[in-house]
């Protein structure tokens, strides 16, 4: 990775600025999950153990800019760190001319976003936050693919700017499943969606040797290989391009298998029971809702011969009590695989907190947005400014 990193620095009574995703799921003040700050906190705790004074920042939701929302404040995310780093950590609201902190201390600035210039990322706005601290530190993977003044404006006016050890490790795990991985890979693209689903698609066919496609995906995909999908959630618009994909596929020797049972319903309610049918017997009144038996044994099959496993996305409506088992079939498999697992976004979280697999899988990404643009191969502004800035203290 061709940019400076926070581990390489010597940090001692240094003022540290440490931009993390604490974009976490609040309700009534309560976090509902606390992955994102688990994840972080290895590197607060670095910088404390390195003799820093810590600033940190995040944003939470997307606020109106320029007033405080008490829906979007991040007071839940100080007593979580509080609680987890035995220290006070006092929540500032005003900070933008200055913060005093002492090396050993953490303060948590407020909700980035409430800042007027955030998004558009003003370079008023990216200064004062660049001129906070000695060294500012960019470790929010899940807002890397974001250009705005706290992830991107404020590392072209920090004195300097470098790259957390979640960024890093994140950035090494995606790698470890794309560029650097072992075969066979095998990627797993779920979702309601082709359209939100296409630049990933596209980019994986390239890289993996078996690309699995769920949900309203796989539907779209079905369709176009003249099955009957009768009322499933799919997308005609999309159908041609489904075939550009699947032709694609077949002269990189990209293997797409397509479900050969189905679960159905009759309607899109939770109780729905569940009809397995193979694919042949689909009719016009069927709701797609779940893979079947025989396709789950297949894919699992696929996975178990696999050195890599991508995961992003349900199969099925495993929402729904009786369309559970392909999802589940898939996050127990890939669990249970010898391969190096990566899985990321937040449907495909709920479902591994659902069926309680987090400890087989490899890496879970902290990145939503993120992690799928990274897949996509597209580079991430918050990492491109960090690596022109180490390139310019390279020239001389
Ligand atoms: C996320 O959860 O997707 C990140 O925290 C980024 O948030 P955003 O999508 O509102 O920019
Ligand atoms: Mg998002």
């Amino acid at each position: 990775m061709p940019f400076l990193k926070m581990t390489d620095l010597d940090l001692s009574g240094k003022k540290v600025f440490i931009r993390e995703d604490f974009n976490v799921p609040i309700k009534n003040g309560e976090i509902q999950n606390d992955a994102r700050l688990q994840a972080a906190l290895e590197t607060i705790q670095l910088a404390l153990a390195k003799g820093a004074a810590v600033i940190l920042g995040s944003h939470l939701g997307r606020p109106a800019e320029g007033k405080f929302d008490p829906e979007l404040t991040l007071a839940p995310v100080a007593s979580w760190l509080t609680k987890h780093l035995r220290q006070n950590v006092e929540l500032l609201h005003d900070y933008l001319h200055g913060v005093s902190v002492a090396p050993g201390q953490v303060v948590l600035l407020e909700n980035l976003r409430f800042n007027v210039g955030e998004k558009k990322c003003y370079d008023a706005l990216s200064k004062q936050l660049g001129e906070l601290a000695d060294v500012f530190v960019m470790d929010a993977f899940g807002t890397a693919h974001r250009a705005q003044a706290s992830t991107y404006g404020v590392a072209k006016f920090a004195p300097i700017a470098c790259g957390g050890p979640l960024l890093v490790r994140e950035i090494e795990n995606i790698e470890r499943s794309l560029s650097n991985a072992q075969h066979p890979i095998v990627a797993i693209v779920g979702g309601s969606k082709v359209s939100s689903k296409l630049a990933l698609l596209d980019a994986l066919i390239e890289k993996v040797d078996t690309l699995i496609v769920g949900g309203g995906i796989a539907n779209t995909f079905l369709a176009a290989t003249g099955a009957r999908v009768g009322k499933s959630l799919h997308e005609p618009d999309l159908i041609s391009v489904c075939h550009e994909i699947l032709e694609k596929a077949h002269r990189l020797n990209t293997l797409i298998p397509m479900p050969i049972d189905v679960g159905t319903a009759e309607h899109f309610d939770e109780h729905a029971e569940c009809v397995f049918k193979d694919i042949i017997d689909t009719t016009r009144d069927d709701m797609i809702l779940d893979v079947g038996p025989k396709t789950a044994k297949n894919y699992a099959k696929l996975i178990q011969q696999s050195k890599t496993v991508i995961w992003n996305g349900p199969i099925g409506v495993f929402e729904f009590a009786h369309f559970t088992q392909g999802t589940e079939k898939l996050a127990q498999t890939i669990a249970g695989a010898d391969a190096f697992s990566i899985a990321g976004g937040g449907d495909t979280i709920a479902a591994i907190d659902q069926f309680n697999v987090h400890d087989g899988i490899s890496y879970i990404t902290t990145g939503g947005g993120a992690f799928l643009e990274y897949m996509e191969g597209k580079k991430l502004p918050a990492i491109a400014i960090l690596e022109s800035r180490f390139a310019d203290s390279n020239k001389i």
